[in-house]
Parts: structure tokens; C-alpha cells; sequence
């Protein structure tokens, strides 16, 4: 299996037909996780573990979201016209490689993996998300993406549009406010919602205890936004899948979800 997951191309003009996935779960040879949930959930960490534990490929799908989301920051294109950035699109290479702790993302050919993790790239992601032709576009990529199985694949619809038939679906869920204060502690400086520009631009620990607070307000504040966007858009908005296992990792340490995780998983590829 190649290790470089390159979305093909589409001709302009032509508009993406999704088709329901064949019934057939035994069409591809190995199986695929779909792990879904909010902002802040701590996904990217468990799809990054599991694919190590168990030897497959993991795909961050909100990744090619930021990639053509920084596309049209870059080609300064309105984020509510669906048309032009479907034409975007359409002349878009977006490459994942997945590497151990997560994918290195190439635009174009142009590594974009840190660019596309800042605060105006994310705000655009979520805004260019909503539009239901361009979500059909980036679904087809994802589906060719993990049609091999042998993948783990994390985002907000994979476990209910992009493969329904996934073997095993994971909903990571955690309490605003907690994923507030995670993301507050991992976040590079750079991608902090920028309030108070010169203070949440430092690192958490060189903060004073206000500016930390802001700081939090303000990642929080973002978060609960893209939540909402997430949630409440018409098409494929945030849920967890009918036949998805919920994990709730409010009250969890990230030991005990990679822990619980890998039971889920190892449960329902030995009992295949
Ligand atoms: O997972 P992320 O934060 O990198 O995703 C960025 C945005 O992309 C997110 O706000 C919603 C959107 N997204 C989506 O709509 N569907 C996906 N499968 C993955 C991401």
C-alpha cells in the first residue's frame, strides 16, 4: 500500500455524485476506524496511537479541509461562495502522509502541515465546511483515501457519511471546558485566537495568571463557535453515527481513552 495519500484531481465543472457505499463490507481486505467527535477531543492523538498499536495508516481528514481552506485564504476567496471553491477545489493536490504522531500535509506539493494548524486557517475550515457540493468533493477523495481499509480515519462525518460501513466507529466527546483547557496546554503560541495579540502569543507558562485566563476565554470561546458550526450545519453536521461507540473523555485520562480505545477496537476486529 503506498504510504502517500495524494486526493485526485476532478475535472472543473464536473460535480461530485456521492454514491451510496456499496453493500458490501468484505469489498476492501483490512478494516477501517472511523473515530468522530468535536474540536478538542483528542482525536488526532488516539487515531496517531491506534494506527501504531495496530499497524494501520492514520488519515486526518480535517486536514484537507485546512489544506483548501488555506488555498482560498491564500487566493483570497470568500469562504460563503460555494461555487468558486469547489473550482478550487477542483484544481487542488492535497497530499496526507501519515507519519507517526500525524500526517505531514502537502498543498500542491508544498509542506503546509504547520501553517494550516493556525487560528485563521482553522476559523476557514469551518467556515468552507458547510457547503454541501464541496463536502460531496472532499468525501469521494476520503473514500478512495481508505478504500484499501488498513486505516485510521478521524474527522466529524466519517463514521456517518464518508464510511458508514466503517468495522469500528469511535465518537471521542469531551466537556467544552475540557477540551478548552487541553487544547490551552498543548497550543503552540502561534495558534491561539488572538484577543490580546501580544500576550496569547507567549507560551502558557510564561503567562501571568490573567493573561492566561484570557488566553483561555479566548481558545474557548473559539472552540464553543466551531462546535456550534460544526453541530448545526445541514449538511453532515457533527453526530455521533447510530452505531458508534461513545467515549466521553471528560473525566478520563488520556491512558485510560488509549486504553479503552484499544479494547474497542481489538473487540471488534477479533470478533470478525
Ligand atoms: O479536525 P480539524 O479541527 O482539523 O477540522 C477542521 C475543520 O474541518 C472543522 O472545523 C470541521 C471540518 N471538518 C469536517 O467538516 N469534516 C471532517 N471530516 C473533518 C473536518
Amino acid at each position: 500500500m503506498p504510504d502517500n495519500f495524494e486526493a485526485p484531481t476532478q475535472p472543473e465543472a464536473t460535480l461530485p455524485q456521492v454514491e451510496p457505499l456499496p453493500s458490501c463490507p468484505i469489498c476492501r481486505e483490512r478494516p477501517v476506524i472511523a473515530i468522530d467527535g468535536p474540536a478538542g477531543a483528542g482525536k488526532s492523538t488516539l487515531a496517531a496511537h491506534l494506527a501504531r498499536r495496530f499497524g494501520f495508516l492514520n488519515l486526518e481528514t480535517g486536514a484537507m479541509y485546512r489544506a483548501l481552506a488555506l488555498k482560498a485564504i491564500e487566493n483570497d476567496y470568500a469562504f460563503d461562495e460555494e461555487a468558486p471553491l469547489l473550482d478550487l477545489a477542483a484544481r487542488t493536490r492535497i497530499t496526507l502522509e501519515p507519519q507517526l504522531e500525524g500526517n505531514r500535509v502537502l498543498l500542491d506539493g508544498i509542506d503546509v502541515s504547520r501553517r494550516i494548524r493556525e487560528q485563521d486557517v482553522t476559523s476557514a475550515a469551518s467556515q468552507i465546511s458547510i457547503h454541501h457540493n464541496l463536502r460531496a468533493w472532499m468525501v469521494l477523495q476520503q473514500r478512495a483515501l481508505g478504500a484499501a481499509g488498513g486505516v485510521v480515519m478521524e474527522g466529524r462525518d466519517i463514521g456517518t457519511a464518508v464510511f458508514p460501513d466503517a468495522e469500528v466507529k469511535i465518537f471521542l466527546d469531551a466537556a467544552p471546558e475540557v477540551r478548552g483547557n487541553r487544547r490551552f496546554r498543548q497550543i503552540a503560541p502561534t495558534e491561539v485566537p488572538t484577543t490580546r495579540q501580544n500576550s496569547a502569543r507567549q507560551s502558557p507558562d510564561s503567562q501571568t495568571p490573567e493573561e492566561q485566563r484570557v488566553a483561555k476565554e479566548a481558545i474557548l470561546r473559539d472552540l464553543k463557535e466551531r462546535d456550534y458550526r460544526d453541530r448545526h450545519r445541514a449538511e453532515s453536521p457533527l453526530q455521533p453515527a447510530a452505531d458508534a461507540i461513545i467515549l466521553d473523555s471528560t473525566s478520563m485520562t488520556l491512558e485510560e481513552v488509549l486504553a479503552r480505545a484499544e479494547q474497542i477496537v481489538h473487540s471488534h476486529i477479533s470478533a470478525e
